[in-house]
């Protein structure tokens, strides 16, 4: 008997990117938005349009690019917010606008300063104008974890009547857990008029750490739409993540009676690419993508795996897109393989002479590191996708460390087209570099964050750098790579301060 087939719903351009420093170029946006589609992810929440021009932009963009999923932009419930994502997601084939309002008392009272009656009439007005955009129109009760169950029931009642066609059940704050959460999805269609003429939704978040589970639990209870990011990215804690939501259902289709529509092998390259973009690293043990998910230390385990597979692993890791990608580049690839590669991995590059120069840096990279990974090639081309116009550039680096003697570096900047020379001391030589280049720059920032990654095993790894600086209220992430992570450090300092310099990043995306 076929399966009913459970909707992915990726909100990793909208909520995701709501995590402090996330922020994304439209570009960025872009890349992230074909590689959800080549996953066959079914609904792109590409924006919240009315955030901001450049949130609507992006959107727009996207709108244009994408074929093959439906791309969504998110709409509190009210005139403006509704026409500029109707008028945002206008160029896709399918479209569909998301529109949302509290509906819990606290959110009513404090937040809105609403009636429970004006916030019906509000619901119901919003879905009549997004339907004059498309018939796909969203309803989300947000805080329907805190909201009374009659209320809620009122409230779905009427916007079904106005012409929503999914309705979500967001668990806004995290607060849930997986028996109530599926109890609360069931009463819901049950007690719902016209719940059989909708797809139901559920929208968790992941502030007990029980995102995936609460989302399956309301799967089990008939919702056939999960909402969910990459890496399980988004506001405080996260959403629930979608590599796990469908594995799990994919790996427990004894349990499930539904199937996703994903490409499973074009999960880890997508969560690679939020990672690097983003900024935020993929824990090592994080289940699916993490670079330990399928990694067997103890002798017991791998001695089971090496006699049958199964002993010990309930997925194949190329299933989820692991091994494809670990296929080696070297010194003596030519330019056809190295264009093939990026080809495969989904990397766009702008032109032949911007391929020219991604494979002169990845000559340089081979001389230093023999084997180049899938990793190396997105870290490279990442670092390679930054503007031309870079406002602050790394001209030259030197630094000096040695046992009793205190760190030191030098450094030529590029800032606005004019060399500038600066160095410092340090407690080490990371810090030395960094001191230096906020010598000359005097951003005045201040460092949240400073991590670093191997992108891949071996002593030649490349580092991945990421910081986080946060400067008159604003808050960037910068990343960067190299064989030396000294050297990493700086690029990912000045990445940051690029971004603060261009002030893409949106101040509070919500509103
Ligand atoms: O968490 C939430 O309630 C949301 C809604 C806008 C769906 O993100
Ligand atoms: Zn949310």
């Amino acid at each position: 008997m076929s399966k009913q087939k459970l909707i992915i719903f990726d909100t990793t351009l909208r909520d995701g990117e709501q995590s402090p420093g996330a922020s994304m170029t439209q570009d960025e946006k872009l890349r992230v938005a074909r590689q959800l589609e080549r996953m066959r992810v079914d609904v792109i929440e590409a924006g919240f349009a009315a955030a901001s021009p450049g949130d609507f932009n992006a959107i727009h963009a996207i709108a244009e690019t994408i074929k093959d999923s439906t791309v969504c932009s998110l709409a509190r419930a009210n005139e403006n917010d509704i026409r500029k994502a109707g008028e945002a997601i206008r160029p896709a084939p399918s479209r569909r606008i998301h529109t949302f309002i509290a509906t819990s008392p606290i959110h009513m009272e404090k937040k809105l300063r609403m009636t429970p009656d004006q916030v019906v009439e509000a619901a119901v007005k919003a879905i009549g104008i997004a339907r004059e955009y498309t018939d796909d129109v969203e309803f989300s009760a947000e805080d329907a974890v805190r909201s009374d169950i009659d209320f809620l029931c009122r409230v779905f009642d009427a916007v079904i009547a106005a012409g929503a066609t999914t309705i979500n059940v967001p668990d806004t704050v995290g607060y849930s857990l997986p028996s109530v959460w599926g109890e609360r999805m069931r009463t819901l269609i049950e007690r719902v008029k016209g719940a059989d003429k909708v797809i139901w939704s559920t929208h968790c978040h992941n502030d007990l750490g029980m995102a995936v589970a609460n989302s399956l639990s309301a799967v089990l209870a008939g919702a056939r739409q999960v909402e969910c990011t990459i890496n399980g990215l988004g506001e405080r804690a996260g959403n629930a993540s979608l590599e796990e939501v469908v594995m799990a259902v994919r790996t427990r289709s004894d349990i499930f009676d539904v199937e996703t529509g994903i490409d499973t092998t074009q999960i880890v390259p997508a969560s690679r690419l939020v990672s690097q973009i983003t900024g935020y690293p993929v824990q090592p043990n994080k289940a699916i993508v993490g670079a330990n998910a399928f990694a067997h230390e103890s002798g017991i385990h791998q001695d089971g795996v090496l006699k049958h597979r199964e002993t010990y692993e309930i997925m194949r890791a190329q299933d989820v897109g692991w091994a494809q990608n670990r296929l080696v580049l070297g010194k003596h690839s030519g330019r056809n393989a190295f264009k093939t590669r990026l080809q495969e991995l989904g990397i766009p590059v702008a032109s032949e002479e911007a391929v020219n120069a991604a494979f002169a840096h990845f000559k340089e990279l081979a001389d230093k590191k023999h084997e180049i990974f899938d990793e190396d090639l997105q870290a490279l081309m990442s670092d390679e996708g930054q503007p031309a116009s870079e406002h602050y550039k790394l001209v030259s680096f030197k630094f000096h460390s040695e046992t009793g003697e205190t760190p030191h570096a030098e450094l030529t900047l590029s800032i606005g087209g004019a060399e500038t020379h600066a160095a410092a001391d340090g407690g080490g030589p990371v810090d030395a570099a960094l001191k230096a280049i906020e010598q000359v720059v005097a951003s005045g920032s201040e460092l949240l964050l400073y991590s670093v990654n191997a992108i891949t095993t071996g002593t030649d790894a490349q580092g991945e750098v990421t910081v986080r600086l946060a400067n008159g209220g604003r808050i960037v992430n910068g990343q960067g790579a190299d064989t030396d992570i000294v050297v990493a450090s700086a690029k990912a300092y000045l990445n940051a301060l690029n971004r603060l310099y261009q002030g893409s990043e949106r101040l509070n995306p919500q509103l």
